[in-house]
């Protein structure tokens, strides 16, 4: 069966870091790891923490910052998706006490995705499918967690690799056709043992490494054979941030030259479902985005993984 693809217009996007950084050299002094290792093994130099800020709090700044962008009338967003594998209780969800600080009075369908670091690309899918419907105004998009919570400052293997981050989106559909955006998601849960958070994250990280590998090339060519499109009609490519070494080898075997692919992982380290929507906003403060194709890709733990092709 022939599927439509929704068409959708990217509006804005924000983000936000908490102002505390956690370095190379902070982590020498915590476990038996040095700053040489973590910088050719994972291009890591610093990450962000949050101190007394949640979730929601952050995720809440980076809307803000995406709505002053444009001067968006905020009234107008009616659906809210979070994804975030770090919200600030079980229940409510945190995109309900987003929508609440945001104070979005009005009908506004909220709710969390948990897809780990693939959950911002489930999450604007899913956004993008419902706002095809007709029913919905505008979306709300957003990737933000509080990892420093849930890492085990005594484990060398995952504690330099993450960091907390907000990243944000406002999408609204559209009637025109060079706004189709094109998606592709999958999992496999049988991988599940391969990165877990029960209390604390604890990974498998050859493992993941060897599937992220895989699963970022199949992802890219999947989205790119769908939209009928090569590498080199893609402006930039926004992957998930977890090591520079993944993306060189994804780079080095799809002959897409690393140019390409935007990276600002040595600041951030992986933010998790953060890492694409808070790199996407560095693209749009960095870039005149108008008629942009951009193509995300990520994977992450479930095992999931999925990609995206939206055209500004
Ligand atoms: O969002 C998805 C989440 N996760 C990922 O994307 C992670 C994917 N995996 C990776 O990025 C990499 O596998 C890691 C960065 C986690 C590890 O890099 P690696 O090159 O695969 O190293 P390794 O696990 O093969 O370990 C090599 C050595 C080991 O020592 P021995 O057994 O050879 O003596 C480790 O114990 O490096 C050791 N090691 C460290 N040494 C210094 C592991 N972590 C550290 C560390 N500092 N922080």
């Amino acid at each position: 069966m022939k599927f439509n693809h929704p068409m959708i217009r990217v509006i804005s996007s924000g983000k936000y870091a908490p102002p505390t950084l956690i370095t190379n050299e902070d982590l020498e002094k915590l476990v038996e790891t040095s700053d040489e290792w973590i910088t050719t093994r994972t291009g890591i130099k610093t990450r962000h923490k949050a101190t007394d800020e949640l979730t929601s709090d952050m995720a809440v700044k980076a809307a803000l910052n995406a709505i002053e962008r444009v001067n968006y009338d905020a009234s107008k967003i009616d659906l809210i998706i979070m994804a975030t594998i770090t919200g600030d209780q079980s229940t409510p969800s945190t995109a309900n006490f987003i929508q609440a600080k945001l104070g979005l009075v009005h009908e506004v369908m909220s709710f969390d995705i948990n897809a780990a670091c693939t959950g911002f690309v489930y999450g604007l899918e899913v956004a993008a499918s419902m706002l095809q419907t007709g029913r919905f105004r505008a979306a709300l998009v957003i990737g933000a967690e509080t990892l420093t919570k849930v890492v085990d400052y005594t484990d060398r293997n995952t504690c330099v690799l993450f960091g907390d981050g907000a990243g944000a989106v406002i999408i609204e559909p559209s009637t025109l056709d060079r706004h189709q955006a094109y998606f592709f998601n999958a999992a496999k849960g049988d991988l599940h043992n391969t990165l877990t958070v029960v209390n604390k994250i604890k990974m498998d990280g050859k493992k993941v490494y060897q599937f992220a590998v895989d699963a970022m090339e199949q992802a890219i060519r999947k989205v790119l054979e769908d939209a009928a499109l090569s590498p080199e009609d893609i402006d930039i490519i926004i992957p998930h941030q977890a090591n520079e070494r993944i993306i060189q080898s994804v780079s080095k075997s799809m002959g897409i030259p690393m140019e390409k692919f935007m990276l600002n992982l040595s600041e951030y380290g992986n933010t998790s479902a953060a890492s694409i929507p808070l790199t996407i906003s560095e693209y749009f403060d960095q870039n005149d985005t108008k008629n942009k194709k951009i193509l995300l890709v990520g994977f992450g733990g479930g095992f999931t993984w999925g990609s995206a092709i939206l055209q500004l």
